[in-house]
């Protein structure tokens, strides 16, 4: 831990009463921020708000993934200042991958930020907390202690009816362009039984639909308390034979670890839902090699047909990257025509971006950016007309839905299809929480319009 002292030494301390987290990127810094609330509620009973300007202390879970992210972090921290300018004892932490990244550097550009820390290093905040407090210093607490983060932390709480639990942590594939394996560090696998407490409180609790969550979940390698190995589908076989257990997902998985074993999962438990998030990122095997993916597009289509020969309607959805240094014409074409091939019901698509540290950032970054703005286009154009489709096909087929809430429109209730589609339809509230039939009449680009099969 790095300590420096500052010179705001005499003013008397106030109370700490609110809280005010900003987060940014992945389910995984959801999920972290929820836990660094119920931390910092535990330690300080603080309450949380929803303005930075109300909070005594302001936390931002932040994202480096892409561009521009630490400018967006810095540019958000100026505002930051100018409530600190007002009251000096505002707490300020910056936390996250571009916290575990840019490390001391953040105080040296923004000396009024009071802690810095990593993803692998929340835990310690309240005690960060007390040390700047009592000794009037500034902290950065980055290193990456073998997931004891986890031994530390409180039981979750539940809010609404989804729920999430970390089962593994960071990420040894090392793709080229990619900043993960340096902020996150290398894969840990949590203990099945931790995680099955986990499961079951939130079941207990009210979760109705439960994701596991990991930088690359099918990664996941533990031993149980018999000393038994168990991989990702064996977990997923444990976690969905609990009691209670009504719908499970997870992401985010990598294709090079879909064994035979998980794409029967789909098929064997029945609480496992017909959704997947694997990410291709490109279709053209010369970009994969170059991306060290470590699979191929033949590779990644097999993967597809496994999966479909055991969940036919499993909805499909992806990571795309285009421009990656040296990808040509007929490299993106590899890519359109991979997507023709697949068929995706959604995706999420980006222009590359060079990571500082990581080792595609070494080559030229030498697709210009016209060109990668005009294949991003491309290829979202395509992506969202097979979304499309994909919605209209659901069209009179009668669906069970998670009803998650009311919806905007008078009367209506919103909830979700087993394969993540949203249903807005004409309901009584009391129907919240309950999975029922659902007729769909109607799709539209984001979500479906039904009508339940039977009214209470
Ligand atoms: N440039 C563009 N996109 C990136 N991603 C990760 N790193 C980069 C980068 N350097 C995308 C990948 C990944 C998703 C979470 O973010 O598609 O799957
Ligand atoms: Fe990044 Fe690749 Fe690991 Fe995914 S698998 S987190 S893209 S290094």
């Amino acid at each position: 831990m790095q300590t420096i002292e500052t010179s705001n030494k005499k003013s008397k301390l106030k109370s700490l009463d609110t809280l005010f987290i900003k987060t940014y990127g992945c389910a995984m810094n959801v999920y972290d921020s929820s836990r660094m609330s119920d931390l910092m509620q535990q330690a300080y009973g603080l309450r949380i708000v929803d303005e930075p300007r109300d909070a005594d202390v302001i936390l931002m879970n932040t994202c480096s993934i892409r561009d521009g992210a630490e400018n967006k972090v810095y540019s958000e921290l100026g505002r930051y200042k100018l409530l600190k300018d007002k009251r000096p004892d505002l707490i300020i932490g910056v936390g996250g991958c571009v916290g575990q990244q840019e490390g001391e550097r953040i105080q040296k550009r923004a000396p009024y930020v009071d802690i810095v820390f990593g993803p692998q290093t929340y835990h310690r905040l309240p005690e960060m907390v007390k040390e700047i407090r009592r000794n009037r210093v500034r902290l950065t607490e980055i290193d990456m202690p073998e997931i004891e983060k986890f031994d530390h932390l409180p039981k979750p709480k539940v809010e609404g009816l989804t729920g999430y639990v970390t089962i593994m942590e960071g990420c040894d594939k090392f793709c080229t362009f990619c900043i993960v394996p340096y902020t996150r560090g290398a894969e840990i696998s949590r203990p099945p039984e931790d995680i099955l407490e986990e499961c079951r409180q939130l079941i207990d609790a009210g979760a109705k639909d439960i994701s596991l969550l990991g930088q690359n979940v099918n990664a996941y390698r533990a031993e149980d308390a018999d000393g038994n190995a168990v991989d990702f589908a064996g977990l997923l076989h444990l976690v969905g034979s609990l009691e209670g257990m009504q719908r499970l997902r997870f992401s985010t998985s990598h294709p090079m670890e879909m064994t035979t074993e998980l794409c029967e999962a789909f098929a064997e438990i029945p609480a496992l839902m017909p959704y997947l998030h694997l990410p291709v990122q490109s279709g053209s095997n010369a970009i994969l090699k170059a991306m060290h993916r470590g699979h191929t597009r033949e590779d990644y289509i097999r993967i597809i047909e496994e999966l479909r020969l055991h969940c036919p309607d499993i909805a499909l959805s992806s990571d795309f990257i285009v421009g990656f240094p040296g990808e040509t014409e007929e490299d993106f074409e590899q890519t359109m025509d991979l997507v023709r091939h697949v068929h995706f019901d959604s995706a999420f698509s980006f222009k590359y971006s060079p990571r500082p540290g990581t080792p595609a950032a070494k080559a030229e970054d030498d697709v210009p950016e016209a060109i990668k703005s005009e294949r991003l286009l491309r290829l979202q154009a395509l992506l969202k007309e097979q979304s499309r489709l994909g919605m209209a096909r659901q069209v009179g087929k009668t669906t069970e839905v998670l009803v998650e809430g009311k919806g905007k429109r008078e009367g209506d209730l919103t909830g979700r299809t087993p394969d993540f589609r949203i249903v807005h339809f004409q309901g009584n509230p009391r129907l919240i929480g309950h999975i029922l039939p659902v007729n769909i009449t109607q799709a539209y680009d984001l979500s479906l319009r039904g009508e339940l099969v039977i009214e209470d």
